[in-house]
């Protein structure tokens, strides 16, 4: 198998299973045609599927996923992963007492592993949509009439008439005016999951959430990361206090920033990445990426033949029930806007499925969580203080750091803090903010607690095992009363 390493370039990622033929006999005519197999669309064909509907799911790349799968959430969890195993050996398991000899990396190994375990999750969606008796065609859709999409494959073109339509075709990576993206050196998050050899300088455009993580990875790998924000912030959105606590510990790591720094040009002469900077500054690095968010995957879609209405980003104009402005025509995930997130979408396309066919079905967008797959973590759900402050509610606060957890002494990781808000006469939990170790395993418990409208007295009067970094929840709960135990 060729991994980027062995070839010496960004190399795509793979697929093990031929997709089955575009062309079907005799034509297929569904309940529902999705177009998209991503975590909105996949799901979506699932719950149909329990539903008892005939579902047809179309996706243009051999693997099913989108995004997410193939070159977004589990590429960079999978490197993430590895490359904090590279960094705990090089610099913390000594002094535990936990000596390795001469330690060198093999960056076609960590590279090929990621690759398999994308390939091992690819084939288990093909195994769903094989076990829910779900149609997979691949190819190009193009919706040509209400009810109908025109599939061009390998072998053809084909009709598929169906009742609805669900569109589920995500987002792709933006770029700014003035940068020559080479697809190479100079590229976005799908080149910057398979670098073939550590940079020395990477230069990483835009601190979001893909900035950081992937600028995160390469410098544990032993790249020198400047990242260049417009901003004078990091991690846009975000509570600005946890945001603040980030960026020193980012910078404690090694990451490099440069905030209100606005980027205006970048090109590639002779392998060398020059990118400019307003007021004409040059920097040069080896290599860039491109982080500066994403934009919806609207168009060639022929939204246009059966009035589906966008926005003026781009985003398709859904109602609270994901219904598009066209009849039977249905749009979830990143294409309708709103967080990017692989779980917002899967909500969205299960809601909308259920709604069809059943009548209910919505999803609670308060309670959508947020994870930056650092180290620590950072997680986020409900509102940010910043937030509540512009809305003029009131609200207590709560925090309580790590570094008075049992837990997170024993494991030696002591950065950060839960933050919890909650509303200053009802006392329900408006939002929950955690920096920490496993934070995005942390947050599950807050994101139930926003869900089932508990208050901070419920969290704080929740047992919690001990010693867990859960504690610290029920600590900065306790905190929000004035109640803190062991601080
Ligand atoms: P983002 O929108 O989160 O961040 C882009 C950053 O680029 C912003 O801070 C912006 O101010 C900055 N920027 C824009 N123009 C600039 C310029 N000319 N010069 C310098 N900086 C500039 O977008 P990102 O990080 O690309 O992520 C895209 C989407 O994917 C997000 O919605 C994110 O939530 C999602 N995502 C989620 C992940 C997760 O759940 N762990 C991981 C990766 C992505």
């Amino acid at each position: 198998m060729l991994t980027a390493a062995r070839t010496g370039k960004c190399a795509r990622p793979t697929t093990l299973h031929p997709p089955p033929s575009t062309l079907n006999d005799p034509p297929l005519m569904p309940d529902l045609i999705i177009i998209g197999g991503g975590p909105g669309g996949y799901v979506a064909a699932i719950r149909a599927a329990q539903l008892k509907k005939t579902v047809t799911i179309i996706e243009k790349e051999p693997l099913l996923g989108g995004t997410c799968l193939r070159v977004g959430c589990i590429p960079s969890k999978a490197l993430l992963e590895s490359s904090h195993m590279f960094e705990l050996a090089q610099h913390t398991m000594a002094a535990r007492g936990v000596v390795i000899g001469k330690l060198t990396l093999d960056l076609a190994t960590m590279l090929q592993h990621k690759e398999s375990v994308v390939r091992t999750l690819g084939s288990g969606i093909d195994g769903l949509m094989k076990k829910n008796k779900i149609t997979r065609v691949f190819g190009t859709a193009k919706v040509t009439a209400p009810g109908r999409v025109s599939v061009e494959g390998k072998d053809g073109i084909q009709e598929i008439t169906g009742e609805h339509i669900l569109i589920a075709t995500g987002s792709v990576p933006a770029s700014l005016p003035g940068i020559e993206m080479d697809g190479d050196r100079i590229g976005t998050s799908t080149e910057a999951l398979c670098y073939p050899e550590v940079p020395k300088h990477l230069i990483v455009i835009g601190a979001g959430f893909i900035g950081i993580e992937l600028g995160t990875v390469w410098r544990r790998l032993g790249a020198q990361v400047t990242v260049l924000e417009y901003l004078d912030r990091i991690l846009p959105g975000m509570d600005n206090e946890i945001a603040a606590e980030a960026k020193k510990i980012f910078e404690k790591q090694g990451l490099e920033f440069r905030l209100g720094c606005k980027v205006t040009g970048a090109k590639v002469a002779k392998k060398v990445c020059e990118v400019t900077i307003d007021g004409g500054e040059v920097i040069k690095a080896d290599r860039v990426l491109v982080a500066v968010g994403r934009k919806a995957n609207s168009q060639n879609l022929g939204l246009e033949n059966v009035g589906v209405q966008l926005d003026k980003r781009g985003f398709i104009v859904v109602d609270k029930h994901m219904l598009t402005t066209a009849p039977g025509i249905l749009a979830v995930g990143d294409v309708v806007g709103g967080a990017m997130l692989a779980h917002k979408a899967e909500e969205e396309g299960v809601a909308a499925v259920e709604h069809l066919y059943t009548g209910y079905g919505h999803v609670n967008y308060d309670a959508i969580p947020g994870v930056v797959y650092t180290e620590p973590e950072i997680a986020t759900v409900g509102f940010t203080e910043e937030t509540l402050i512009q809305q003029g509610r009131k609200y207590r606060k709560g925090s309580f750091p790590f570094l008075a957890n049992g837990r997170a002494r024993a494991a030696g990781t002591m950065d950060g803090k839960v933050k919890i808000l909650a509303d200053a006469d009802t006392d329900r939990v408006l939002g929950v903010h955690i920096i920490g170790t496993h934070a995005g395993e942390l947050i599950a418990e807050c994101t139930a607690a926003i869900q089932f409208g508990a208050s901070s007295e419920d969290l704080a009067r929740t047992c919690h095992a001990h010693p867990t970094l859960a504690e610290a929840i029920k600590e900065a709960a306790l905190a929000v009363d004035g109640r803190v135990l062991h601080m």
